[in-house]
């Protein structure tokens, strides 16, 4: 299914959506959703090739497109893309928080560097976005969306720096959908699940087909997300199908994470097949 199969082609004609981070996996596909409804997109990444490489797929799907070679953690370099998006594309209608690194260190292992680079990235890239692109959000009361993480809500091993880094994006969603909702500016986030074939499941999910199948099957839809799952959830609330929806967190992760009583809920189950078993169940 194709997004613009379901949704008008032209739903997004004549908006500009800026993506940081839009040079590959998640950040491209949700970029590739609005291009497929007409938007144009301004992209940022810190690697040149990796942004033509994008560019040239989106200009096939029809979309207008900017790229600037920006590193969120520098705010005058993210200006200045926003600024060149601005000009060559019209004000940012909507922007995707969705740059972001990670590595698995145990937090004993993990120097100080190593955690600082990632809440550089994740969390204060986030906020020197959504600041950079205010004046733009506010002429076209425009909308923000940021790209969260299950480490966010969910302690997960090796994951210190992007639970905190994550954590703290949630939260600057809220406050800017606290702060901002009287422009007109909507703040919402997206918590992926495991999703197939990105750079996050190459570093942090296991390599092997037995061990992914048996995950898999921990999770209620049986499979993981694929990157259209999140730029379809993205289209959603950019939408005007959303107008009213702002401070909100959506999970978009085939039930992944309602595992949290995973190992309970296997107990309960085995009692309620021991008690069958002894007929008084
Ligand atoms: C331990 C590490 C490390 C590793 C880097 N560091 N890699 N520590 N294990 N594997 C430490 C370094 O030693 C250094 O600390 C500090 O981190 C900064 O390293 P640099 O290489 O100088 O940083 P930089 O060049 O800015 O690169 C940032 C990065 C890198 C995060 C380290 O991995 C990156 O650019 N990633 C971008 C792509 C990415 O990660 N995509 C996946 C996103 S997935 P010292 O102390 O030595 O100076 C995601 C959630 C996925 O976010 C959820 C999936 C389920
Ligand atoms: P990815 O392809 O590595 O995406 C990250 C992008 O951010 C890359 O294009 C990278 O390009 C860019 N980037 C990294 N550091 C940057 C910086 N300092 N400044 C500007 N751009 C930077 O990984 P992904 O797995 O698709 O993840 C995308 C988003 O989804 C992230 O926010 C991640 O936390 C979230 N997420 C992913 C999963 C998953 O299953 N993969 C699950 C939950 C959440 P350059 O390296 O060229 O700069």
């Amino acid at each position: 299914m194709q997004v613009s199969d379901v949704l008008p082609p032209t739903m997004f004609a004549g908006k500009t959506v800026f993506v940081t981070g839009g040079g590959s996996g998640i950040n491209l596909g949700v970029a590739r959703n609005f291009a497929a409804l007409g938007a144009s997109l301004g992209i940022c990444g810190r690697t040149a090739e990796r942004l033509e490489s994008a560019r040239a797929e989106l200009e096939g799907l029809g979309a207008k497109v900017s790229t600037s070679v920006a590193d969120v953690r520098d705010y005058d370099a993210l200006a200045a893309a926003l600024e060149t998006t601005r000009t060559e594309l019209g004000p940012i209608d909507v922007l995707v928080c969705g740059a972001a690194g990670n590595f698995l260190a145990p937090a004993e292992a993990m120097s100080a560097n190593g955690f600082k680079t990632v809440v550089e990235i994740d969390l204060i890239g986030s906020f020197n976005a959504s600041r950079a692109a205010f004046e733009q959000l506010k002429e076209t009361r425009g909308t923000i969306l940021f790209i969260s993480a299950p480490q966010g809500s969910v302690p997960h091993f090796a994951q210190a720096h992007c639970g905190a880094a994550k954590a703290g994006v949630d939260n600057l969603m809220r406050n800017l959908a606290l702060e901002w909702g009287r422009y007109g500016i909507r703040s919402n986030g997206i918590v992926p699940g495991p999703i197939a074939g990105t750079e996050g499941m190459k570093r942090l999910g296991p390599q092997d087909d037995k061990a992914n199948a048996e995950i898999q099957a921990t999770i209620p839809l049986g499979t993981y997300g694929s990157v259209d799952d999140i730029g379809q959830a993205a289209v959603f609330l950019a939408s005007p199908l959303a107008s009213y929806v702002t401070g909100a967190l959506l999970t978009v992760d085939g039930g992944a994470y309602l595992g949290g009583t995973r190992l309970m809920a296997h107990k309960i189950q085995s009692m309620l097949a021991q008690q069958k078993g002894r007929g008084d169940g």
